[in-house]
């Protein structure tokens, strides 16, 4: 840990007074869904608050029995913030079991929540469903391991530990949010009011489609353009695109039932050609391909300065470690300090000497 005295950011002058967390569990490259409802805002609120982004590795989930792969995507989590400009002198990139003060505010918190406010969080119940009755037949029915249950108490300890204002988060992760603030509220009622009570914050598109036309684009459906994709990948995926029910070229359309547009509505800057191209649709038709020529020259407008970026990171490790390192011990400064702050509240200075 460099000392405060050599780190800008820890002026109090540099530092904002809101503190923002938010967090991605490293299951894999990340992919336009990300950036549409969530990378694109941090990256424009990361100079406005201190920023927490935070690699949540001990929510694996499904992936803990492939722990080498978490590894990997630690890292490519990190290089995909670089490459999509978050800067880590502006927020701290956080590892998140490099900071074990998580699992410790968690077990306590775990006492404040019933367990009957965990099974009605709709995210999770859809979660847990998915693997003890899951709708294909030839995937195998499996007891949920109990982490499902610890990790939305990890994910209020995320959040609670930095004593958070905001969590910029995806339209699924309401409910956690909501947990957060009932805990924070119960917390400070019964002990001590030292958590402010997190807000959530959503991004500009929620939840985007999949390249298939299916309702959320994600790794596990294989329906994915990643930030990492090439561009002849990016051209590839576009033109294999669903497309909506099939119809000739001069043939009007509905925009509501062509996926294309969902991506044009999401990424492309000129919304005034995108409303041009929609009521051409409608009213005479317009070809699939020149609305998959389109989006492809979007895509590559959105994604070259990351390809660029990422180049110069992946040449460059060691400031992508250094960034890790920087961003975790900050993180673990502020996590002492709630630490001291939480048994402070709960009394737990069991040997303090006023005891005997
Ligand atoms: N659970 C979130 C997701 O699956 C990721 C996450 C972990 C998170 N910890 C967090 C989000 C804290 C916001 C705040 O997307």
């Amino acid at each position: 840990m460099q000392p405060a005295t050599q780190d800008s950011r820890a002026s109090p002058s540099a530092i904002a007074s809101k503190r923002l967390l938010t967090g991605i569990r490293p299951t894999g490259p990340l992919h336009l869904g990300h950036y549409a409802g969530a990378l694109e805002n941090w990256v424009k609120l990361q100079h406005e608050y201190d920023c927490y982004f935070l690699i949540a590795d001990y929510q694996v989930s499904d992936y803990a029995h492939d722990l080498s792969r978490v590894r990997n995507a630690v890292w490519e989590v990190a290089l995909d913030w670089l490459a999509v400009g978050l800067d880590p002198a502006s927020g701290s990139f956080v590892i998140e079991s490099l900071v074990p003060e998580h699992a410790e505010l968690m077990a306590w918190l775990a006492w404040l929540l019933p367990m009957g406010m965990l099974e009605r969080n709709p995210t999770l119940k859809a979660e847990i469903e998915a693997i003890e009755s899951p709708d294909d037949a030839t995937t195998k029915r499996k007891s949920a391991p109990v982490a499902f249950y610890i990790y939305p108490v990890m994910q209020i300890a995320n959040i609670l530990l930095p004593r958070a204002h905001l969590v910029p988060v995806g339209e699924d992760q309401l409910p956690h949010i909501e947990l957060a603030r009932q805990a924070a509220r119960r917390f400070n009622r019964r002990f001590k009011p030292i958590f402010p009570e997190p807000a959530a914050l959503l991004g500009r598109v929620p939840r985007l489609v999949g390249i298939d036309g299916s309702a959320k684009m994600s790794k596990s459906r294989g329906n994915t353009i990643d930030l990492r994709d090439s561009a002849r990948t990016v051209a590839r995926k576009v033109r294999g695109m669903n497309a909506g029910p099939p119809r000739e070229a001069n043939e009007p359309g509905n925009v509501q039932a062509n996926p294309v547009f969902a991506y044009l509505d999401a990424f492309d800057r000129d919304a005034a050609q995108v409303r041009d191209l929609k009521e051409r649709y409608e009213r005479t038709g317009v070809g699939n391909k020149e609305l998959k020529d389109r989006l492809t020259a979007v895509l590559d407008e959105l994604l070259e300065p990351m390809r660029e970026r990422r180049a110069r990171f992946e040449s460059n490790l060691p400031l992508v470690r250094e960034a890790l390192e920087h961003g975790t011990n900050r993180a673990r400064t502020i996590a002492r300090e709630t630490m001291e702050m939480v048994r402070d509240a709960l009394d737990l200075d069991y040997l303090g000497k006023h005891r005997a």
